[in-house]
């Protein structure tokens, strides 16, 4: 669990949305918001999920509200929204969490899966951001869209998802300049491999987390926690005069590649030359 170098009233009376915030990493920023101060309202398809979550984020000493529905529903977008504003005041922070995954060569993903995560990622995206925005533009509020890096290169069996995420990018960059004269600010995160999380029992099964992480640069997975105090920093002053930005959270993993031979090799070689 991170430390916050933050005041813990610095989100209070801003009001936060979270798609897909009863679990995993939008749980993880659901809670850091509520550290700092914000009521949280919450929408994703499982309602006892976000129902125990909600009763955990209670405990913080903030308001909390959630309405069950999908994000690839236009209308059940715009209930949520509606809903909460009417229960909570307002919104002010929009994050865009709910996503859809798992590993599948595209040669032989259907059209539907494709179509499918694209609708999740991508287009659930746009319909929030579609109908939240007349609640942002009267809070000068900010979007947060949960992006990736696995578009950043060509990751195997991940055609889908990158093609989502890219277009969430775009989103994002998009919005940012479309509305920025509106006052609202549109950022995103992209998470490397956070442990403890649904995505990375999709991306990493069995013992490939723990190979993975010889090759990430700070050698660990991230934690919810962290993903959260990037989301806080988003949201707080410290960012404002930040849009149009996808901050990446990943210990350096999209960076690097393991290296093209072992160091001992180097050494020997090294040994040689120099004598
Ligand atoms: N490999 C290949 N195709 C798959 C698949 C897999 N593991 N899982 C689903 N699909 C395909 C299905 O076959 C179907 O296509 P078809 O109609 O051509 O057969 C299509 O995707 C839709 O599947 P369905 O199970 O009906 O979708 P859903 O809406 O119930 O679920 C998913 C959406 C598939 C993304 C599901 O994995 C999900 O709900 N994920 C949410 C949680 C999550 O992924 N978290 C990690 C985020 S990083």
């Amino acid at each position: 669990m991170t430390i916050s170098p933050f005041r813990s009233d610095i989100l209070k009376g801003k009001v936060a949305f979270i798609t897909g915030g009863g679990s995993g990493i939008n749980f993880g920023v659901a809670k850091a918001l509520a550290s700092h101060g914000a009521d949280i309202a919450m929408m994703g398809r499982r309602e006892d999920v976000l129902e125990k979550a909600c009763t955990e984020l209670s405990k913080l000493g903030v308001k909390t509200f959630f309405k069950g529905g999908d994000v690839r529903n236009p209308e059940a977008c715009l209930a949520a929204l509606d809903a909460t504003a009417h229960a909570l005041g307002k919104i002010d922070i929009l994050v865009n969490g709910a996503a859809g995954n798992f590993l599948c060569p595209p040669e032989v993903l259907s059209p539907n899966g494709f179509k499918t995560v694209v609708d999740i990622d991508l287009n659930g995206t746009f319909n929030m951001c579609r109908y939240g925005y007349k609640y942002l533009r009267d809070t000068h509020g900010l979007i947060i869209n949960i992006s990736a890096t696995l578009h950043y290169v060509g990751t195997p069996f991940q055609a889908h998802v990158s093609a989502a995420k890219a277009g969430v990018d775009a989103l994002t960059v998009n919005l940012a300049t479309e509305w920025g004269p509106e006052g609202i600010r549109v950022c995103g995160i992209a998470p490397g491999p956070i442990g403890d999380t649904e995505g990375m029992k999709r991306l990493a099964p069995g013992d490939t987390g723990e190979k993975m992480k010889k090759d990430i640069p700070l050698r660990r997975f991230g934690e919810t926690s962290e993903i959260g105090m990037a989301a806080v920093f988003l949201a707080s002053s410290a960012a404002s005069y930040i849009t149009g930005h996808t901050l990446v959270v990943d210990g350096g993993q999209w960076l690097t590649k393991p290296p093209m031979v072992p160091r001992s090799m180097v050494e020997q070689m090294m040994a040689k030359s120099l004598g």
